[in-house]
């Protein structure tokens, strides 16, 4: 592969799913072979991070191998700090993930504007999509760009003028759910009108499931086929969306590869 590719996970606004769609692409990449480092600008939550403890406490616990990606925390101490540690982690890898906190954050803007892939998931409600965009209340017409969308829009534009690289900006739709087929549509048709003005494409993410949340302690996702015990039946359908969604980001090299 042709240098490192950067994927941004970022949303000013908490509780998106930036640090979950994080993990599990980060943990997908690896599994097809990969080499992943992944960084966590959240030094306070450190969601990423712990994440991948976890998971490498469980390799070490139970003796398994698992793909497993490089992590690090930046500890927010300055710009340079982190340009150096990423200059190293780069060197060596072929994807560089980068979590970023759920709150307007200086590095977390800087690396924005070194992405190439730069994801932000919303959840599937007009409160996540009001950082982007704010609609009307009677039509749910987009009105205008909210302060984020225009800060990612000139991104965007200074990259493209400093080195000619087009910030591909996917918005993942998380946590999307059978029962709300309605909100789901209007929200389709205000992405689909929102995408245009500002140039994002939008990929459906992750469905509402528990089984999110209780894979945390022990760092492992659905891919680990055979680790998941009595989990792995039931959750085919999770793993395809999984699959999926990394298909939605359109990566280098891994545009046709078939998950393990
Ligand atoms: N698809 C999903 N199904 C079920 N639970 C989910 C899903 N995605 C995220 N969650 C849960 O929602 C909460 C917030 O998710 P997550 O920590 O990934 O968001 P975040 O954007 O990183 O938050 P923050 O801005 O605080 O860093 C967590 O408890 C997580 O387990
Ligand atoms: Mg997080």
């Amino acid at each position: 592969m042709a240098g490192v590719h950067h994927i941004v996970f970022a949303n000013e606004k908490g509780g998106t799913g930036k640090s979950t769609t994080a993990v599990h692409v980060a943990i997908a990449l690896a599994s097809r072979g990969a080499r992943v480092a992944c960084v966590d600008l959240d030094s306070r939550q450190r969601t990423l991070y712990r994440y991948l403890e976890n998971r490498r406490d469980t390799i070490k616990r139970r003796g398994i191998n698992l793909a497993m990606p490089m992590f690090e925390v930046f500890e927010n101490d300055s710009q340079a700090t982190l340009e150096r540690q990423v200059d190293r982690l780069s060197q060596d890898n072929d994807f560089m993930i980068y979590d970023t906190p759920g709150r307007d954050d200086k590095y977390a803007r800087f690396v924005a504007t070194r992405a190439n892939t730069l994801v932000t998931p919303i959840n599937d409600s007009f409160v996540d999509f009001d950082l982007i965009g704010q609609v009307d209340a009677e039509n749910f017409k987009v009105r205008r760009l909210s302060f984020y969308a225009e800060l990612i829009w000139e991104a965007r534009k200074e990259r493209a003028k400093a080195d000619g690289v087009t910030i591909d900006w996917v918005v993942v739709r998380n946590r999307l759910h059978n029962m709300e087929a309605r909100n789901q549509q209007r929200m389709t048709d205000a992405i689909a009108e929102l995408s245009k003005r500002v140039g994002f494409r939008s990929v459906p993410g992750l469905n509402e499931r528990v089984i999110y949340r209780e894979l945390f302690p022990s760092g492992l996702t659905l891919i680990d086929k055979g680790h998941l015990g009595q989990l792995a039946t039931a959750h085919i359908v999770a793993r395809q969306e999984l699959r999926e969604l990394v298909t939605g980001l359109a990566l280098p090299e891994l545009k046709s590869a078939v998950l393990a």
